[in-house]
């Protein structure tokens, strides 16, 4: 999109967006970059995708950081380097996320998988809001930070309990540093998006993107909408990064298009 003609709603802000090289992550760094940010940092540990998404975006307002989000020394790098390149940090996109291989239900539950799945979900995310958090205050208390859910936060599932209890425990992270950072000014959210055919999910499923919308098609109470796209998760997120949303905290923004989980 041309960039003269879109509202310019994060003029001069920076950004960093974890699991940026791909899906939503990589759908919003795009879009952050239409609204004006000044810098949007993408980190993922996709080398290779990350850097293309971030030359595809232009070098002169996106970058690419390797950054493994269960590393807390890593995420507390990407923070601090962010800061030191770019004099601030306003928004934190914490949206890194990985699922099991094999379904998980409760009889079968892989309990190995499911410590690895953790480690990335909730551990890495509450890395990140940890350090986005201090950066923020330490800038003088400004900032949003946005997790991605998912709509697994808000129902139960027969077969990926662990994925479905790491997005619980995200909505959690939001809900109590929403009440910490609050009194900064920093304002904590989160998305949840319903089923969309990304790297992950179509990886989860063992499906092509085609395959993957068409199973689900019937799941969308909006299906003659199309289908859910990461853009659509994005322009949610930038609501959420901007002014526009400025005394909203606290607050899991669904963006499913009615889905009715089924079979999950
Ligand atoms: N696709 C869906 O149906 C769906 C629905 C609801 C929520 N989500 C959530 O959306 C988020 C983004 O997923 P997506 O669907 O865009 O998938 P995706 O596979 O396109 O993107 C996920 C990105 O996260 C990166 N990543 C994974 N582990 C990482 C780590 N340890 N450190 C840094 N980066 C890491 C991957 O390399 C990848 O680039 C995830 O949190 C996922 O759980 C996805």
């Amino acid at each position: 999109m041309n960039s003269s003609c879109t509202a310019q709603k994060l003029n001069g802000k920076v950004a960093i967006i974890t699991g940026g090289a791909s899906g939503i992550g990589e759908a919003t760094a795009r879009k952050f970059a239409e609204h004006g940010a000044r810098a949007v940092v993408i980190a993922d540990v996709q080398e290779e995708k990350g850097r293309q998404v971030a030359e595809s975006i232009g070098s002169d307002r996106c970058t690419f950081v390797k950054c493994d989000v269960t590393d807390e020394e890593q995420v507390k790098s990407l923070v601090k380097s962010t800061v030191e390149k770019h004099g601030q940090l306003d928004i934190m996109f914490s949206n890194a996320g990985t699922v099991s291989k094999c379904p998980q239900d409760t009889l079968s539950l892989d309990l190995d998988a499911y410590e690895k799945l953790f480690t990335v979900n909730v551990r890495g995310m509450a890395a990140c809001v940890k350090h986005a958090g201090r950066a923020m205050v330490d800038a003088g208390d400004r900032g949003s930070i946005i997790c991605t859910a998912s709509v697994m936060a808000y129902c139960g599932s027969a077969y990926s309990i662990d994925y479905t209890m790491s997005k619980h425990a995200v909505l959690g992270l939001v809900r109590c540093a929403s009440k910490g950072l609050g009194e900064h000014g920093i304002r904590v959210n989160c998305v949840a998006p319903g089923l969309i055919a990304t790297p992950l999910a179509c990886g989860a499923f063992g499906m092509s993107r085609e395959e993957l919308e068409k199973r689900f098609e019937d799941d969308f109470v909006m299906k003659k909408s199309g289908y859910l796209k990461p853009e659509n998760v994005a322009d949610a997120v930038l609501f959420l990064a901007c002014d526009d949303s400025k005394f909203v905290t606290g607050h899991n923004l669904v963006v499913d298009g009615g889905f009715v989980p089924r079979g999950l």
